[in-house]
């Protein structure tokens, strides 16, 4: 009979969450001007998802610039605040990428996070944002081509897409879906 035990949380789980905004704002703030300014904040997890970025690094693969990286112990602790963060501190797409479906270090971290990465997507479509500006990637440890796909994936996804404007909660872009006064492309 195989025992299981339960995994314990990252040992930083508690002190993570202002170290992680404060990297997120970071992150969503540096700016790239040869890339029109254009920036996408991807949480990679500490373990598959770090271990593809190492493997890319290693061989000299280089991620567009337009990513700026985020490391997590678990793609389980990015919350939709975090996200959310990201984009209105300047980013103009978000994505997470952790280990493949099952094989999360934490158990369900990664289950968790889709969740989090769909809660997202409708809240921007509820404001009349784009929601794959906010995206979701699995690999294995050793799956540097996935790694590097889905930076590209959602570099691709995001030049395709006009800048995300940044309006306030008066702003007429947040009024409720299929009114007169809100324009399209939306803000956050
Ligand atoms: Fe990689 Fe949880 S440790 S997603």
């Amino acid at each position: 009979m195989t025992v299981t035990t339960a995994v314990p949380a990252p040992t930083d789980a508690v002190s993570c969450a202002d170290e992680t905004r404060a990297a997120v704002v970071a992150a969503a703030a540096r700016s790239d001007a040869a890339h029109g300014d254009r920036r996408i904040v991807a949480f990679f997890c500490r373990e598959c998802a770090y271990a593809a970025a190492d493997a890319t690094g290693n061989a000299r693969i280089s991620l567009p610039t337009t990513i700026r990286s985020v490391l997590v112990p678990c793609t389980g602790r990015v919350s939709p605040l975090h996200l959310l963060t990201a984009l209105a501190e300047g980013a103009d797409g978000v994505y997470v990428a952790g280990c493949l479906e099952g094989q999360c270090h934490y158990r369900e971290g990664n289950f968790h996070a889709l969740d989090r990465v769909l809660f997202v997507q409708r809240l921007l479509d509820s404001v009349g944002v784009e929601p794959q500006r906010c995206q979701m990637f699995t690999m294995s440890a050793a799956d540097s081509p996935k790694f590097v796909a889905a930076a590209k994936t959602m570099h691709k996804a995001i030049g395709d897409l006009p800048p995300l404007q940044r309006g306030t909660m008066g702003d007429p872009a947040m009024a409720p879906a299929g009114s007169p006064s809100r324009p399209r492309g939306g803000a956050v």
